[in-house]
């Protein structure tokens, strides 16, 4: 550990200490975490036995304590997992580290991991500089969302490139959509489609309909995956309803016919979001959003807002928040 990060992380620690002694807690440090971006202290409680964290959860002014003492210097995020006396607190650092390593490297260094994936994309790196890598086909759709210029693009790109640089009989046998209403991006070798006109995306979105029909009816048919991303939902919405209607279709019936949507958006209003399209994509990823409110709207919790930096995100699967750095992918 360098100097700077030795003061760092035990400044943090001291706060952290007197914070749980304010409400009488004399928590066990387990565990210390450096991330790129962020520490994390992992505590655990020495509980009465049959009591559990959420009586901490009654212990309000520690929270508030801890948030006071600690927003102020910078984002301190407390999180305890239901029925287990383990305490976790983050807090951004103040030199965020860069990531030098490319989506090809991590790829191919973890070929063992991915072998029974069928769509392994990596997500980011988070605690003791681990990527995540996780099987799209598993998770379920994703809607990311995010202020502008946090890195939601750069993510669908890391998503493609995840495939084109896998084992070879993953990104031989499946398709990438990449669909970009603000045709910003340009093709790039890692899309199999790239599609910015309304024409072309309302004619793919139409026939994947019908591919997920056919699939459904039809279980001889060959269900190979395709991972389509779509950059920025909000132009969709906003010029047209028939869209909405299609996505729909795909959230709700692709996951079983091999079709994986990658949705982002800046947080929209619930209105221009119907729940129906929310409620079928079951995993979000979150970039940092001013708004607890625009938080609490793809999360279900304020944390994106305690995010510090650019590509910096949490990602929600199965009710557990992960903080993650992205790998960068765009110049
Ligand atoms: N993981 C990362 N590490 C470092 N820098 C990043 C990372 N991700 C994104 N950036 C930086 O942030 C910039 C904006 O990223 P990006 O275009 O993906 O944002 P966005 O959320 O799509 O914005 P918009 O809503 O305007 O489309 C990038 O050009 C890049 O410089
Ligand atoms: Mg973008």
């Amino acid at each position: 550990m360098k100097n700077s990060d030795f003061d760092e992380v035990s400044f943090l620690r001291r706060l952290v200490r007197e914070a749980f002694e304010s409400v009488k807690l004399m928590p066990r440090e387990i565990k210390t975490i450096k991330a790129p971006s962020y520490y994390a202290f992992e505590f655990l409680l020495d509980y009465e036995r049959g009591k559990t964290i959420s009586s901490v959860r009654f212990h309000k002014a520690m929270d508030e304590y801890l948030l006071i003492e600690l927003y102020s210097y910078r984002g301190v995020i407390l999180r305890a997992k239901n029925g287990e006396p383990k305490i976790r607190v983050e807090s951004s650092r103040q030199h965020p580290e860069s990531i030098n390593i490319g989506i090809k490297t991590i790829m191919h260094s973890y070929k063992e991991e991915l072998k029974d994936m069928s769509l392994p994309i990596v997500l980011g790196v988070g605690d003791n500089y681990k990527p995540m890598i996780i099987d799209l086909a598993n998770v379920g759709h994703i809607l990311v969302g995010g202020a502008t210029c946090q890195g939601k693009t750069n993510l669908l790109h890391a998503f493609a490139q995840s495939i084109y640089y896998s084992p070879r009989k993953v990104s031989e046998g499946c398709f990438v959509y990449y669909i970009d209403p603000k045709g910003v991006e340009g093709p790039r070798p890692y899309f199999d489609f790239y599609l910015t006109t309304m024409e072309e995306i309302r004619k793919e979105l139409e026939m994947l309909c019908d591919k997920i029909e056919k699939r459904m009816n039809d279980t001889q048919l060959s269900r190979y995956p395709i991972m389509v991303l779509i950059d920025d939902l909000a132009d969709f919405v906003i010029t047209d309803k028939y869209f909405m209607d299609m996505l729909v279709r795909i959230a709700q019936r692709g996951h079983w016919a091999g079709v994986h949507l990658v949705v982002t958006s800046i947080p929209l209003s619930s209105q221009m979001f119907p729940g129906i399209l929310k409620g079928n994509i079951p995993t979000r990823i979150c970039f940092r959003v001013v708004d607890k409110y625009e938080s609490r709207l793809v999360l279900d919790t304020p944390d994106a807002t305690l995010l510090s930096q650019q590509g910096e995100m949490f990602f929600s699967h199965n009710g557990k928040l992960t903080r993650l750095q992205t790998i960068k992918t765009l110049e």
